[in-house]
């Protein structure tokens, strides 16, 4: 009799999980591959080690009857959840399923979602959601809302915690994209969309017509929003980029991230850093090619790369160790800082203190953007959260200034009184309050004005300028810079520096709220 109950139970439970995995049928799967998606399932194979994940919450149903709800009852509900690992490291994973009532978010949803958040913090994991949902469940009401509220309040108590990434796989509407818009990182396939308002409703609302992709896609969101940190060209790449993403990160606040074999030489040395500074200091000159030269070969990590690059934000390696680089880049307006720059520096430098990950920032720049664009739309609280955020931050930080570094953004860009630990020069370093023109200008406007030859005496100012601020020996001097280093010497000089201060401990003073200006 044991055994036959047993063996009912057997097949009752192989017959629920069978049913499980067809999310929302097979022919939903059908039209889910005819629109070019993946599964969630699917990817969650790609995602994780294979044969690793541990499913949670498969057979959860919602008992809801309103608006035929009664007929669409789906084990699962249209999340698939669990544990896995990638690379041998535990990961939480929540994958929406579209096949199930357009991925839409419900109550049931996020009792799952919310219970691996849960474990995942509790147990210092990083968590990865892959998102494809219509919102919030239209037919659920006021509980599809409340439900978004408990993923939300986990999100933020798992900031800065426990990593956390979201993978945009399809449509990703209404409240769906405030859960990924408060993880650290947002990454968007091809064919993808954010937004909070639809096509739908922009169209009834204002009488715009507009494509989802033209309102939320990949390129609306890396290149003038900055909701998304990275794109890729398909679901597959999407989901590798995700896993290269986490080998820079550790597990959680408590841990450092892991160091991989190194496979370059510490001693490394390129001289074609010698010459990469032009000649005439207005040249422009792409600071990825130092980059390249100095940090392990091809572990470089550009984040948001499109949006405000005249700065470059980037995970790479030194000696195998995970670093954040911060750099203005001239080869875009000149290096200079605006607002867009200045909220994706110091976002950036934040999840780097987060994350045990120390920061190297490398200077040269002409200034905070002049103009009354920049100043009307605030420039001066945006640019004010690259000094608190440098300030902030514990981990070890070391500069290096290039070439120019003008006034604000001498100080702002990891300047000594940021509590960097070290900070170094090329000897192409020009460390001044402003440029040699309108210092002359400001300083000697009379002199100049009643001098025998206007001109000439302008170009003389300007030249005993230069002479005494544009090279980094002043700097030196007094303290502001440690050491001028050659070019070429960068690579074993970051190495040792970050070496020494491996163990760097630093604490701010406890208080419930840093407020940094937003
Ligand atoms: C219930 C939904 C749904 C939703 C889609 N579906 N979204 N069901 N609630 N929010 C269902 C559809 O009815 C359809 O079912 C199936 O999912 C597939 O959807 P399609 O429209 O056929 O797919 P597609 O053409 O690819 O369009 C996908 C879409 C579109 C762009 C996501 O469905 C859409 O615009 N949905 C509504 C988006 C939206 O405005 N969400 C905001 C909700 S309000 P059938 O059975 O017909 O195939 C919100 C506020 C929360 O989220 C705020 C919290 C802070």
């Amino acid at each position: 009799m044991g055994n036959a109950k047993s063996g009912e139970g057997l097949e009752t439970l192989r017959a629920l999980r069978a049913r499980a995995l067809l999310g929302g049928g097979e022919k939903r799967i059908e039209q889910q591959h005819a629109r070019g998606k993946l599964t969630a399932r699917e990817r969650l194979a790609l995602l994780l080690d294979e044969g690793s994940f541990q499913e949670v919450g498969a057979l959860a149903t919602h008992s809801l009857s309103d608006f035929g709800l009664d007929r669409q009852r789906y084990p699962g509900d249209g999340v698939v959840t669990g544990f896995g690992k990638i690379s041998g490291r535990r990961v939480a994973v929540f994958a929406q399923d579209f096949t199930v009532l357009g991925g839409s978010f419900s109550e049931v949803q996020a009792n799952k979602i919310c219970r691996i958040q849960d474990l995942a913090r509790e147990s210092g994991i990083p968590i990865i959601g892959l998102k494809d949902s219509g919102g919030a469940r239209i037919q659920e009401g006021v509980r599809s809302l409340a439900a978004y509220g408990e993923v939300f309040v986990r999100n933020v108590l798992a900031s800065g915690v426990v990593p956390q990434i979201s993978v945009i796989l399809g449509p990703c509407a209404g409240g769906a994209v405030y859960s990924p818009a408060l993880t650290d990182f947002v990454i968007m396939a091809a064919g993808s969309s954010m937004f909070l308002t639809g096509p739908d409703v922009i169209k009834s609302v204002t009488g715009e017509s507009v494509t989802a992709q033209d309102l939320g896609g990949p390129a609306v969101h890396m290149m003038r929003s900055g909701v998304a940190h990275l794109e890729a060209e398909s679901e597959a790449a999407a989901l590798r980029l995700t896993k290269h993403l986490l080998s820079y990160l550790p597990q959680n606040n408590s841990e450092d991230p892991p160091q991989v074999a190194p496979e370059d030489a510490v001693e490394r040395m390129d001289a074609a850093l010698d010459a990469l500074i032009p000649a005439s200091e207005n040249t422009p000159y792409d600071v990825r090619d130092a980059l390249a030269a100095i940090f392990d070969r091809g572990s470089l990590l550009e984040i948001h790369p499109q949006y405000a690059p005249n700065a470059v934000v980037a995970f790479a390696r030194l000696d195998g160790y995970s670093v954040g680089i911060v750099a203005n880049q001239p080869a875009y307006m000149a290096g200079a800082l605006d607002i867009d720059a200045s909220d994706k520096i110091s976002r950036f430098i934040r999840i780097c203190d987060a994350y045990n990950v120390p920061i190297v920032t490398f200077v040269d720049c002409p200034g905070f953007l002049p103009g009354t664009d920049q100043e009307y739309r605030g420039v001066i609280r945006h640019g004010a959260k690259i000094i608190y955020a440098y300030c902030e931050a514990t981990v070890p930080k070391v500069s290096i200034v290039l070439r120019k570094a003008m006034g604000g953004s001498y100080v702002a860009m990891s300047s000594r009184q940021m509590r960097t630990d070290m900070a170094f020069a090329w000897p192409t370093a020009q460390i001044a309050v402003m440029g040699a023109e309108p210092a002359v200008r400001v300083l000697y406007r009379d002199e100049v004005a009643q001098a025998a030859d206007p001109a000439a005496r302008e170009r003389e100012l300007i030249a005993e300028y230069r002479e005494k601020f544009f090279n980094p020996y002043r700097a030196a001097d007094v303290g502001q810079i440690d050491e001028v280093i050659e070019p070429h010497e960068t690579r074993p000089r970051l190495v040792r520096a970050l070496e020494i201060l491996r163990t760097k401990v630093q604490q701010n003073p406890p208080r419930k709220q840093g407020l940094i200006p937003t």
